[in-house]
């Protein structure tokens, strides 16, 4: 079989990120501009700005991509684009974009659930993954458990009724003073801390009844917040990394025991995690071995491949392009996308 390329965009919410990818799995160029720098000084994402940063970055992004691939947009036989969900403005740029390259190109045009791409992450970083397994994504904007039977069958299994799990992290660590995106810095300051310091709550923790598996983090938040504010009111110093650790534990066991359980539900011996949380090194070691326990296998991705990048849509694309699953230029952002 000749090699197949796929071009991908992904602008949903603040990185511009070019790829290609040859047959689905192999990276050729993953391209990825960051404009955290220019949000840090907010405290988080401004998507007004994202959306003028997108125009200004999508180009020179896809030009660097095709130059470092070795390959031209003539060469290429898909494009991709996450249109949903995300920032609506920011989702535009990446979508006018695509529609404007397949239709001067002739070439189909395919649209991509960003989540889905989250979890296609782990075909490009696990060559020997295939489905069915079940996958815990969770990001800044999401915290959901999907049964992936297949490459072109994702089952929704629950999902957070408020915050995701980013999203707590984040919002945590602002309080806490820490720079934007506050996920890593908790997980870093986390390390020197004692997670059984504080009993923070942990909602929806038993694996059944109508919550099985939905996830709740806006009561944990109010806790932490409350937790600081009268530990300032009292005049105390509260030790950050205990703070750090407990919320994290807090986090980190309902999404293990939820996850475990799925893949118990469901009937697989396969967990994948995903999307930008996935990168947390205790999630990974409390996943790693609640898995080992029952003999589940665990995978996820590199740091790179767990934060937004156009990689893991280029791979999300190929799948729906060996299903002829194309779009047409009708196709628009749609920011409140489910699965
Ligand atoms: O997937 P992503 O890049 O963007 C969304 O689609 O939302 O995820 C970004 C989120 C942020 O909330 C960030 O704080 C979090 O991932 N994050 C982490 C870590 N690295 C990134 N959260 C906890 N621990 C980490 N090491
Ligand atoms: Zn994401």
């Amino acid at each position: 079989m000749s090699q197949s390329l796929t071009l991908a965009l992904e602008t949903s919410c603040d990185e511009t990120s070019a790829a290609v990818v040859a047959n689905g799995r192999t990276i050729l160029a993953n391209i990825i501009s960051s404009q955290v720098p220019t949000h840090q000084k907010f405290g988080g994402v401004v998507p007004e700005i994202a959306s003028r940063k997108h125009i200004e970055n999508v180009i020179p992004v896809i030009d660097q991509a095709l130059r470092e691939a070795g390959t031209t947009l003539n060469d290429v036989d898909a494009i991709g684009v996450t249109y949903g969900p995300g920032l609506v403005g920011a989702l535009l740029v990446g979508v006018a974009t695509a529609k404007t390259l397949a239709f001067a190109l002739n070439k189909p045009l395919i649209g991509v659930n960003h989540l889905e791409g989250h979890i296609f992450a782990n075909f490009l970083a696990h060559r020997e993954l295939k489905p069915p397994f079940v996958a815990l994504v969770v990001s800044g904007g999401h915290t959901s458990l999907i049964h992936v039977k297949d490459y072109n069958e994702l089952v929704l299994l629950g999902q957070t009724r408020d915050d995701a799990a980013g999203e707590a992290f984040d919002k945590i660590a602002r309080v806490m003073n820490f720079p934007y995106p506050g996920g890593p810095h908790i997980d870093n300051a986390a390390k020197q801390g004692n997670p059984e310091a504080i009993a923070f709550p942990r909602a929806f923790a038993s694996p059944n009844g109508e919550n099985k598996f939905a996830f709740s983090f806006s009561g944990l938040k109010s806790a932490v917040l409350n937790y600081l504010n009268s530990a300032s009111q009292r005049g105390e110093i509260v030790n950050i990394a205990d703070v750090a650790a407990s919320f994290q534990a807090a986090v980190v066991d309902v999404l293990v025991k939820k996850a475990i359980a799925a893949a118990e539900f469901v009937g697989v011996n396969k967990i994948v995690l995903a999307g930008g949380v996935a990168a947390n090194s205790s999630l990974q070691a409390e996943l790693a071995s609640a898995a080992e326990k029952q003999d589940f296998a665990l995978f996820y991705p590199p740091p790179v491949l767990c934060t937004d990048n156009a990689a893991m849509i280029a791979c999300r694309a190929y799948y729906q392009y060996l299903i002829g699953d194309f779009a047409d230029l009708n196709l628009n952002a749609v920011p409140s996308l489910k699965l």
